[in-house]
This record gives C-alpha cells, structure tokens and sequence, in this order.
C-alpha cells in the first residue's frame, strides 16, 4: 500500500536515542531539548525557539502570551485543521471564521475586515500548505496594527517554507506556530513549537510550559503556568530528524514537479498551484471530480488518498451559518495525494498513471 502519508524514523534516531538512554538522563527536557531547540531557531533565524508537547497547545500558549480570554474573538480561516480554532476555544475565547483564497487557502485578506467587531483581539493566520497568501503578508501586518490585534502565525504545515523576502513562515507575526506530529515534514511523535523574536513574549512562554517557575526546577512561582514539557527522548528523535530536514524540503518539492508534470493535461484533477522556490509543499493536495469514486478506484489499486479538511463552520462541533465558497468547494472536492517524503518516483508515475487511467475511463 502507498500510504498518503506516513512518517519515516531510521537508524539515526534509534542511535541518537541508545546513546540518550546509555547516558542515564531523566528524560523530561533538559539538554537534548535545548539542543532541538537551537537547531530549530537556527534553521528558521528566530531569536527564541520553545518547544512543547504539541502544536495545538503551541497556539493555545501563544494566545495567553497574547492575553486572549474568554469572550474575546479570534478571526480563523474556515480551511485549515481544526486544532486551528479548538486552541482559542479551549480558553473560553470565539473562534470568528473567515474563507480563505481559492489560489493558496491561506485567510482571504478581503473578507477579514468585515468580520471583525469591538471583541476581535486576535487573527491566527495559517500558512496553509506552507503557502503565502497572493497579497504581501504586510498587508496583513499593517491591518494588525491599526487594529491593535495580535497576530498568530499557525505555520504547523510549514517548516521549510519562507515569504518571498526569504524570512521564514511564523516569523512575521508577534509569535508563529509548528507541529511535530506524524505526518509532518519531520515528527517527534508528537510535539509543537513557537518562534518569536519578542523577548516578552519568549519569556512568558517558558513560564507558562513550566508551571510559572521562576527559575529552572525551583518551586518559587512568581506567574500562574503549567506542564506542556517535551522530552528528551522526543529530542533525541527531533535532532536526528533535523540532520534530514534540508533533503526532505528538496524531495517534496521534487514529488510537486513530478505530480505537476504528469497530471498538468488530466482533465478532472487540479493540483493548486505551490511557489516551489520560497515555499515547500507539505502534502499535494488538489481539487478532484468525482472525488469519492476516485478515492475508492485508488484504494483498489493500493494507493491511499486523504479527503481534504471540511469547512470548519459546518462540523458539528461548530455549526456556524455562513456562506464560504472556497471552504465548502474544498470539503466537497479537496484531495490529498499520496505525499511521504520516501515516497519513490516510479510510485509517482504509478499513481498519474491509475489517476489518468481513473478520469480516461469515466
Ligand atoms: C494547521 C494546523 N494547525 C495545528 C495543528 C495541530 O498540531 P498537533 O497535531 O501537533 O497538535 C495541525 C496538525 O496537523 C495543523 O495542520
């Protein structure tokens, strides 16, 4: 079976854990971590890099930093996971959902204003796919400021991409969002981070992962804070994981061209379109007729596809009316491809070919 995606752990991260574990650490966060965190903050140019449990707990702290609370309003695109609105949900305060662009499904600029009251405090932008939007992110920044709103960037899909001045994606707002979990372009398992280069917001980031203490493993709280540690072990994974960042960012967008190439002439499949030299494309995600039947001929032959996520308004953990054409077209046709790192060439032209075969015979 080609799984759409999955992760891929090898040797490295087995050695880097055995000589971990032949230590005789504690493994709760200690040096390893520190280590994954500096490499992080290098590889993206942050001045500040602290890593967590996961990347939705990652924008859930990035809001208190931002003293968001309950009742306050978050504008979110109504494309993206939903980890995107439940991490404001979660502290009480209303996720207020706009469309987002049919060319990138990053948050539609156009339609942000409308949508915000005397309550807006905060927009988490979503770098969706790892795209930039098609207006300049300053437009963006710029309407953050007049507002006085604190701006989120939920980078988890884009570790490897950049804005087209070459700053990386989560660096742009007051503090930017990632995810380490499976399907990620690397994984911990599970894990998240954020990048900032505000001091303040760094160092109430660190109290609130660590029960508000005022230094390393005292009991003395000066802040209210809690437990969203990492661990070493997760470390040992992230460090090896990272040693392969720069080949896996090159393969992806080699699998783009090559899905690109093959698939540019299929009449029923469109792939979106992805600025391969700033940005790197986390899955090939696409608009499909037909696309249930196409998933289901796929499956035959072995090849998984995943179904793009539905328009966050309409899940029923939601239910907000509202028209958002963009959201609802992708819920009802949006595709994954198949889109591991390891996936090869040859399975590559396998799926074009099954795709083609699919839309020739229908
Ligand atoms: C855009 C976006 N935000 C947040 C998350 C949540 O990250 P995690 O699964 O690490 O909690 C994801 C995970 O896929 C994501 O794609």
């Amino acid at each position: 079976m080609i799984l759409q995606m999955e992760p891929w752990f090898g040797e490295e991260e087995k050695k880097e854990i055995l000589s971990y574990l032949d230590e005789g650490g504690w493994f709760t966060e200690f040096k390893r971590t520190e280590k994954f965190e500096n490499l992080l903050a290098e590889f993206t140019s942050a001045k500040h890099c602290i890593v967590f449990n996961n990347g939705t707990i990652s924008l859930t702290l990035a809001a208190i930093s931002g003293d968001i609370g309950p009742g306050d309003e978050v504008i979110v695109p109504n494309y993206s996971m939903i980890a995107t609105p439940n991490s404001v949900k979660m502290l009480g305060a209303i996720p207020v959902f706009v469309d987002v662009e049919p060319e990138t499904l990053c948050l539609d600029i156009s339609k942000v204003k409308e949508a915000m009251t005397s309550k807006t405090k905060a927009i988490i932008f979503v770098n969706a796919n790892g795209r930039n939007p098609t207006y300049p992110i300053e437009n963006l920044l710029n309407l953050c400021k007049e507002y006085k709103l604190f701006l989120i960037e939920d980078s988890a899909q884009s570790l490897g991409s950049r804005y087209p001045d070459g700053v990386h994606q989560g660096l742009k707002g007051d503090v930017g969002s990632f995810s380490f979990s499976a399907p990620k372009i690397i994984s911990t398992g599970q894990g998240g981070c954020l990048i900032t280069n505000n001091d303040e917001i760094a160092f109430k980031l660190r109290r609130l992962k660590d029960f508000g203490r005022s230094g390393g493993g005292n009991d003395i709280h000066d802040w209210i804070g809690y437990n969203f540690k990492f661990t070493e072990l997760q470390a040992c994974v992230g460090i090896a994981q990272m040693a392969k960042l720069s080949w896996r960012i090159e393969r992806k967008k080699q699998i783009y061209s090559k899905y690109k190439k093959y698939l540019e002439n299929t009449k029923g499949i469109n792939l979106f379109s992805q600025d391969i030299v700033n940005t790197t494309p986390w899955f090939i995600d696409c608009i499909a007729e037909q696309r249930n039947k196409l998933q289901d001929f796929l499956k035959t032959k072995n090849i998984g596809t995943r179904i793009m996520y539905p328009p966050i308004n309409q899940q029923k953990a939601y239910q907000v009316e509202g028209s958002f054409p963009t959201s609802e077209l992708i819920g009802q046709r949006g595709l994954w491809l198949p889109s591991a790192s390891q996936i090869t060439d040859s399975q590559i032209e396998f799926i074009c070919e099954s795709i083609n075969e699919f839309y020739e015979n229908s």
